[in-house]
């Protein structure tokens, strides 16, 4: 069994501690990522694999997978096997809504997860765990559940396909075939193992104990009767950041006793703080992090004030010596962003000999970074609560599989569609055009769809 093994690994490890609760490297250090493969059992994302789905799809890689962002997996390869015998999968992510505002760091699984659903054109389901943040993080029932809507609409704001996408709350949804799910997966895991796993104590609360099989059956198709029926044998592609592991691992070992089939998984690196100090971004600094909802000043201000530099103290030393990417976060961050390979080979020459200074790097992240945000800010403008409750709805998704695009008409017939919406005020509307003006189409579709379904 890979669990027994690893897991005490992963819980004994001295000099990195990497779980769904706290990321932390040895003295400030970085994390040894390659470590963590060992610890944890997974495997590397290598080329070959990159290849292959860009093959599969007939499209480039998305840059996460080119520049190593995600970089470790459980089974992809099957997955990609059986996509090739033209067998589907659904893919399964989710967020703790334990914060309004979300930063950078918190949009890569759901960047990955659009261009795996388009790539592939499989149905997804979002699992928004308000019940993890309601007994981790001391907020009620109520605030969490609202934090879950709000945070939806940053979700749905990345532009997911509302005809292959299930976006549900624990509260909400937590009952029937899933809450099934839930007890048959209890059954197989002992105290000592989840002990073991997810390093709970005696004097945890029970409500802890009693969580991971909430975050393992979504892995199950059948925990989806409105979506899946009679398709037990669907196998589900988890993309999610590595210290999720614990979760999937617990759930991998246990669903074969089921008769289920063991989720694959896609697993990222962690999003480093602007100061560079450890692995993952702190959502109680707010230098730490740009934020979705920063201003282009305040993304200006952090980039220039608190993003660790590699370039050298003095000019002189810099052009004599060049900086050092290695720890360098503007570079760092343009790695993850800046999408054109060429451009950031050319900067990381120019910068790393020295020809180019920090000043100037920080300046096209700042450019960078400032429109992606815009973009983002519009986006989430323009999401009503009907395209909320829409997504939300426990509904059948009979084109979920279908290869078509559902969007691509013109501006002018939109305000056909708007009609037909129960909840759009004219700014809204406003925002939806702005959207499609910028290339951002998948709110339109799911207006189109609203208007569809209230025909
Ligand atoms: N526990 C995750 C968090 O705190 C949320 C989550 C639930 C999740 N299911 C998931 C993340 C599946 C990735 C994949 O953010």
């Amino acid at each position: 069994m890979e669990v027994d093994k690893k897991e005490e690994l992963a819980s004994d490890s001295s000099d990195q501690t990497v779980n769904p609760w706290e990321v932390s490297a040895k003295e400030g250090g970085k994390i040894d990522y390659d470590k963590l493969i060992d610890q944890f059992g997974c495997q590397r994302l290598d080329d070959s694999l990159i290849d292959r789905v860009q093959r599969l799809t007939s499209r480039q890689p998305h840059v996460f997978l080119r520049r190593g962002v995600f970089f470790a997996h459980r089974d992809f390869n099957e997955v990609l096997d059986a996509y090739e015998r033209g067998d589907k999968f659904y893919l399964y992510t989710g967020r703790g809504p334990s914060s309004e505002a979300l930063h950078l760091g918190h949009l890569i699984p759901f960047m990955f997860t659009k261009y795996l659903q388009e790539a592939f054109k499989v149905p997804l389901v979002i699992q928004l765990t308000d019940d993890e943040k309601c007994m981790w993080k001391n907020l009620s029932v109520e605030e969490s559940q609202r934090l879950a809507r709000e945070n939806a609409k940053d979700i749905i704001a990345c532009g997911f396909d509302v005809t292959k996408t299930f976006i549900f709350s624990d509260f909400d949804y937590v009952g029937g075939a899933f809450y099934k799910n839930m007890v048959k997966v209890a059954k197989c895991v002992t105290l000592n193992k989840a002990m073991g796993i997810f390093g709970f104590s005696g004097e945890d609360h029970i409500g802890k104990l009693s969580f991971p099989p909430v975050q393992a059956v979504p892995s199950f198709p059948s925990s989806f009767p409105h979506l899946f029926p009679g398709k037990d044998k669907l196998r589900c592609l988890i993309p999610c950041a590595i210290d999720q592991d614990p979760y999937f691992r617990m759930t991998r070992d246990v669903a074969p006793r089921l008769g289920y089939s063991k989720p694959a998984l896609i697993e990222s690196s962690f999003f480093p703080a602007l100061q560079a100090k450890n692995g993952k971004m702190s959502a109680s600094d707010p230098n730490s992090a740009i934020y979705v909802t920063d201003t282009a000043k305040e993304i200006k201000n952090k980039i220039n004030r608190y993003a660790f530099s590699g370039g050298q103290d003095s000019i002189e030393k810099h052009r004599e010596i060049g900086a050092n990417l290695e720890v360098d976060i503007p570079v760092k961050y343009l790695s993850f962003f800046l999408e054109d390979d060429t451009e950031l080979e050319h900067i990381k020459k120019e910068y790393g000999e020295g020809r180019m200074l920090t000043g100037e790097v920080k300046k096209r992240l700042t450019e960078v970074l400032t429109e992606m945000v815009e973009r983002h800010r519009m986006a989430r403008a323009a999401v009503t609560d009907e395209m909320v409750d829409a997504f939300m709805a426990v509904r059948p998704l009979p084109n979920m599989f279908e290869s078509e695009k559902p969007l691509d008409f013109v501006g002018s017939s939109l305000c056909r569609y708007y009609h037909c919406t129960r909840s759009m005020t004219r700014t809204q509307r406003k925002r939806v055009e702005e959207c499609l003006e910028v290339g951002n189409g998948c709110l339109v579709a799911t207006v189109k769809y609203l208007s569809n379904s209230y025909n």
